[in-house]
């Protein structure tokens, strides 16, 4: 079926895409205040193996006795074995789903949407512009890039959050900016201790780290995912420093239920974030209604 159609359609990315695989919480790690990291280990060795994923994808979790939720996956396909998983603390769910211990069952469905277009961006430079959270799913962006190294140009992470008690993956962070393929660029929203000060290369928002990148616009792609409010701001800047609309990928959330485009909850105009995106090219952003 070509791609036109598949649209039309609306095919979900996986065979049975209500196939439910059994995972065990093998690893927990505190990385900021209410926000956990989980790595996951499917049950079954071959589906372990052949569970494969695209960066920006994500999963629906089913948390025994809370429900289910769309989470991205933080980690990248490149590393087999396990998935991972960031997720804030925030309501009924999630709450639940931080008194669980290692080694208690979840089930997972998925993986669903799009991703970012990791092929498309073969020979040209990436720019990863992470706000906040919006880091999860851009950390397999990250380790997806840098494990296949040779496929990709320069390579850059713009990183933005409100302070440094805030900043997630502090350690991997760290080792990222000691190496030498990927240039990093990291903002806090404002110096409030020395802590702060201490880590940040630039006090202000994430827009604003943007003019210091040092890259032919015309040969890189950029990929964004942080809160939805930052979005105009950080095309804005993009656009005006000669970034290519059309080279420039968002990721969105919306509330969902199904993941799979039946039940129409995640829909914003004519799309469905779970099946049309969550990823989205600036251009749908900007001109589709409602999309941030
Ligand atoms: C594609 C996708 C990927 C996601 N990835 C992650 C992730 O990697 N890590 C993570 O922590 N969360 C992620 N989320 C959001 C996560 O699914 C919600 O935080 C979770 O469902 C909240 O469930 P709850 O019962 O704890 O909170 P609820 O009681 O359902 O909600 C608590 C508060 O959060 C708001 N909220 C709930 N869901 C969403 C949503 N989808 N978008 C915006 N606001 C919401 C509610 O309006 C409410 O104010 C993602 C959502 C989507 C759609
Ligand atoms: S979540 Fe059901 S259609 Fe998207």
């Amino acid at each position: 079926m070509n791609k036109q159609l598949e649209k039309l359609f609306r095919l979900p990315t996986v065979e049975d895409p209500y196939q439910y695989k059994k995972v065990r919480i093998v690893d927990i790690e505190d990385l900021a205040p209410d926000h956990r990291m989980f790595t996951l280990k499917f049950t079954d060795e071959r589906v372990s193996q052949n569970f494969d994923f695209v960066p920006g994808q994500f999963i629906m979790l089913t948390i025994p006795k809370a429900g289910e939720i769309p989470l991205s996956i933080c980690s990248s396909p490149t590393r087999k074995g396990t998935i991972q998983i960031t997720v804030r603390r925030t309501g009924r769910k999630t709450k639940y789903l931080y008194t669980l211990k290692e080694g208690d069952l979840l089930a997972v469905r998925g993986p669903y949407g799009n991703g970012f277009p990791m092929d498309l961006m073969k020979g040209n430079n990436v720019l990863i512009i992470a706000g906040g959270l919006g880091l999860a799913p851009l950390r397999s962006v990250i380790w997806y890039v840098l494990d296949k190294r040779e496929d990709y140009k320069e390579v850059y992470l713009l990183y933005g959050t409100r302070n440094y008690r805030l900043v997630l993956y502090k350690e991997e962070l760290e080792r990222l900016r000691k190496r030498s393929d990927i240039k990093t660029l990291f903002a806090l929203d404002r110096f409030e201790s020395e802590e702060d000060r201490a880590w940040a290369d630039y006090e202000g928002y994430l827009p604003g780290l943007i003019s210091k990148v040092d890259l032919d616009p015309e040969k890189t792609y950029v990929t964004v995912c942080g809160p939805p409010i930052a979005y105009k701001f950080i095309g804005a800047e993009l656009i005006k420093n000669g970034y290519h609309e059309s080279k420039i990928f968002v990721s969105l959330e919306r509330k969902m239920e199904c993941g799979i485009g039946k039940c129409g909850h995640c829909q914003v105009g004519y799309k469905l974030t779970c099946v049309d995106g969550p990823v989205f090219p600036l251009w749908d952003t900007k001109n589709l209604p409602n999309m941030i």
